[in-house]
């Protein structure tokens, strides 16, 4: 018989995670402390895009899936898959209280054999040091009495283009016999599963490859200055140089870095280091750049405007989630961009097909629709995600000032003034 698995956490990793052991023939519990979301998973309602109503419903109905707010289910599988989020707190520094907090109630109902998976992105030495003690406090020896390891998630919301089960799965555990319990289950899920030899190559190798784009987000947007002042066109550039077939990976041009991962994860790996007395130099200076990227938009947007316009003009932020087609706005650059342009005393306004709502300095924002009248009385328009449905043409026809920071508007033209971001102009 297949084994039964608990799922602590159902955001953006722990439900697409749950359904897919689910499909798999899996019996799945999804534990979350926010009960809203076991509300809505429970009358068959999704909060993620990638998930339609549809998946919920028919894994609830096949009774194999089911959400609560109750630990205690734990006991009756034989899998624990930590999800919990990990993010930064005010110093900047990791905060592992959401982990503490599941591996404290994990262990209150911790069973002889019990599998316990930790997925969340975070600093190596984090299984071994923070979640293993809870249990080693219980006089459990993991290896024996319950089996413990670190395996990264890899989703990237929003993309299209691999299914859950096509990205590789890195697996590792505290022990050998650890690390062949989770080979064991994750292949029946996962066509590649990489073990790894310790929880903290596994953890570190989430490390670096998202600091690896951080640091190459940071380079490019650098770059897209540096074209701006040489008068070179940066998209042309990429695309040539994107020709080679070795060697060469394209990054692109953006208000900043935003989610859960990218602007956090290398922070993680910088407070490691600077743990053991070292850092990186790389993370500090990409930090300052993709910082700078708000202020620099705002400043090529004050040069383009008419100088009439440029104390009080009327601007439409088109877009405020981090990436294309999600709705996850946590962290997302375009928010710290419509603060500073709200902070200089433009009047603002934001279109988002998938953010109704935000509050930025403790104001309300509707998303406004793109209608031909509300384009034609707005002074900019700056699109700053590349969101697939928006409507381009419409917004080129019918705007008289648009400032794209993501290519967009490539070979387009319309009534609108259009300048790019990186454009050379
Ligand atoms: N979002 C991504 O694209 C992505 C990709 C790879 C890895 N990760 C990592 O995965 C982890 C989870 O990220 P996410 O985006 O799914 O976060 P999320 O905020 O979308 O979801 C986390 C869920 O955990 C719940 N939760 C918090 N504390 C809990 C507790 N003690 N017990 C039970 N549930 C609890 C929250 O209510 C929430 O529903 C993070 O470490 C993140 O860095 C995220």
């Amino acid at each position: 018989m297949k084994q039964s698995i608990s799922v602590i956490g159902l955001g953006y990793v722990g439900l697409p995670l749950a359904l897919t052991f689910s499909q798999n023939g899996y019996r799945v519990v999804g534990i979350d402390v926010d009960i809203q979301k076991i509300r809505l998973i429970m009358s068959g309602k999704s909060y993620l895009t990638d998930i339609n109503d549809n998946t919920i419903k028919s894994e609830a109905d096949s009774g194999r899936f089911t959400a609560t707010d109750d630990y205690s289910a734990i006991a009756e599988t034989d899998v624990i898959i930590i999800c919990v989020p990990t993010p930064l707190d005010e110093q900047h520094a990791p905060d592992l209280s959401y982990l503490v907090n599941a591996g404290t109630m994990i262990k209150q109902h911790i069973r002889s054999g019990h599998l316990i998976i930790l997925e969340s992105s975070t600093y190596p030495g984090t299984t071994k040091e923070v979640l293993k003690p809870l249990f080693d406090q219980e006089g459990l020896e993991a290896g024996k009495d319950y089996y413990l390891g670190y395996s990264p998630e890899r989703i990237d919301p929003g993309n299209r283009q691999y299914s859950f089960k096509e990205i590789p799965k890195i697996i590792s555990g505290v022990t050998e016999a650890c690390a062949q319990k989770i080979y064991e289950l994750y292949k029946t899920i996962f066509d590649h599963v990489v073990p790894v030899s310790s929880s903290e190559v596994a953890e570190l190798a989430k490390l670096l490859e998202n600091s690896y784009r951080f640091v190459n987000i940071s380079f490019i947007n650098e770059f897209a200055i540096l074209c701006d002042q040489l008068k070179i066109d940066v998209w042309e550039v990429i695309e040539a140089a994107g020709t080679k077939p070795y060697g060469f990976s394209k990054f692109f041009p953006g208000p900043g870095v935003g989610g859960h991962c990218i602007p956090v994860d290398p922070l993680y790996l910088q407070w490691k280091a600077k743990k053991i007395g070292s850092g990186s130099v790389f993370i500090e200076a990409s930090a300052a750049v993709n910082n700078r990227m708000p202020a620099y938009i705002v400043s090529q947007v004050k040069a383009h405007l008419p100088a009439s316009l440029s104390k009080d003009a009327r601007i439409l932020v088109v877009g405020a989630a981090y990436k294309n087609d999600i709705h996850d706005v946590r962290e997302s650059a375009s928010l710290a961009l419509m603060k500073l342009l709200s902070q200089e005393g433009f009047r603002l306004n934001y279109h988002d097909p998938y953010v109704t709502q935000i509050t930025l300095d403790g104001f309300k924002y509707r998303s406004v629709d793109l209608t031909e009248e509300y384009l034609q009385n707005t002074d900019c328009v700056i699109i700053a995600t590349g969101h697939s449905q928006l409507p381009i043409e419409s917004i080129i026809n019918h705007a008289t000032f648009v400032f794209d920071t993501r290519n967009l508007t490539k070979g387009l033209s319309g009534k609108a003034k259009i300048i790019r971001l990186g454009g050379g102009s």
